[in-house]
């Protein structure tokens, strides 16, 4: 059988690429651009940086500042309404995933007609960016910048279906991570490690993916400690944007799978961010994967730093590997669900939402994913985590 890998968005990646934003954008074609981004951008100056190299290239900015956690489709309604109406011929999408997902999805209704919530699809089809969608990530996580899923809270039911669509170019600029807090270091961190674990695991996996995937695992055990012990260890954020980058390359081919589908049902059901629900549930899955394929698991300890003795079982190899990721979880001190206020019983009645939504996520998953299983994974996390470590973030 044959595979498949694509580069599907070019990166320009370094310390002070955001400078280059304006020429990059103007190389493009765009004159007139949307800007995307929230608050927290704003007030940290990163989107006056953006702004100002976009300015100096002789570029017009038009501003949307209103994306806030996890965009709806109302926003990008109302996004890509603004877009319409200053007829624009670039959208720039400047910070973490939720404003890059809001650039990406508003776009397209430059071209196709209002409300975003008809192009909702599973399985995915591309629909075309009508102008060019040029991403700026501000943390080191998502890999949305070269991804081409944007994901949008449906309401009033909050899932999480995506829409699929290529960006035309992604600035990589790790100094734009460096005034992240913690815990966003933190969630995003892990979410690029779960990008990379399913990646490995994922049906759809293929050796290029893999390659990048295992790069981005060992960037991310040795440089998220350290980036969350000195928050300005400019080596360290240089390394986790590398990271979160070529983790986002590896998922873009291969797909997520079931990890981000129990994540987005803890999201959903419990309101809890992405990258943390992420990696609540990752040790007991790649434990449950290791007993279908356990040489892709085993690539994961290894990329962790790990070791096996070689004559393990596959049931063993997922224990010895969900360890390693406890470790590098405990080194982070990530909360607990308790400690987020989320009972077992709650975490595993949104096994009952996995099975509504993203099923092509469970469709890549290496197993079966029942419900059964689903909330089997879910009690064992939470158990897991509440017999682990306190003093959390
Ligand atoms: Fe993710």
């Amino acid at each position: 059988m044959s595979i498949c890998y694509d580069q599907l968005v070019p990166v320009v990646f370094g310390e002070g690429a955001v400078h280059e934003l304006g020429e990059k954008v103007r190389a493009l074609g765009c004159r007139r651009v949307l800007c995307v981004y929230g608050q927290s951008v704003k007030a940290s100056g990163i989107a006056q940086k953006a702004l100002n190299a976009l300015q100096n290239a002789g570029i017009e900015t038009v501003i949307f500042d209103k994306v806030s956690g996890e965009p709806d489709d109302q926003l990008v309604d109302e996004c890509g309404a603004l877009a319409l109406a200053e007829s624009v011929d670039g959208v720039v999408g400047i910070g973490g995933g939720s404003s890059m997902d809001c650039a990406k999805a508003a776009s397209l209704l430059l071209k196709y007609p209002a409300p975003i919530r008809q192009y909702f699809t599973a399985p995915p089809s591309f629909l075309e960016a009508p102008v060019p969608v040029i991403l700026v990530p501000t943390t080191a996580g998502t890999g949305s910048e070269v991804t081409q899923v944007s994901v949008i809270t449906k309401l009033p039911e909050h899932h999480k279906p995506a829409i699929f669509m290529r960006p035309a170019l992604a600035v990589v600029d790790p100094e734009l991570t460096y005034s992240s807090p913690a815990s966003v270091t933190a969630y995003a961190g892990f979410d690029a490690f779960a990008h990379a674990a399913e990646s490995i695991t994922a049906k759809g996996r293929n050796e290029r993916s893999e390659l990048l995937a295992m790069a981005a695992i060992e960037k991310i055990a040795v440089y998220l400690p350290r980036v969350l012990k000195d928050p300005m260890d400019k080596e360290a954020r240089h390394h986790l944007s590398l990271a979160s980058n070529w983790a986002g390359i590896a998922f873009a081919d291969t797909d997520c799978h079931l990890g981000h589908a129990m994540a987005d049902g803890l999201s959903a059901g419990c309101g809890t961010p992405h990258g943390l629900n992420c990696i609540w549930i990752n040790p007991e899955l790649m434990a449950e994967c290791a007993i279908y394929i356990p040489e892709e698991v085993k690539k994961i300890g290894l990329a962790l730093g790990g070791s096996y003795r070689g004559d393990e079982s596959a049931q063993e190899i997922g224990e010895i590997t969900a360890g390693y990721i406890r470790d590098l979880m405990e080194k982070c001190q990530l909360p607990t669900p308790s400690e987020k206020g989320i009972t077992s019983e709650q975490m595993q009645s949104c096994a009952a939402t996995v099975m509504e939504i993203d099923l092509g996520l469970r469709l890549n998953c290496p197993f079966e994913a029942t419900e059964e299983i689903v909330r089997q994974i879910y009690r064992k996390s939470f158990e897991r985590l509440q017999n682990s470590r306190v003093d959390s973030i």
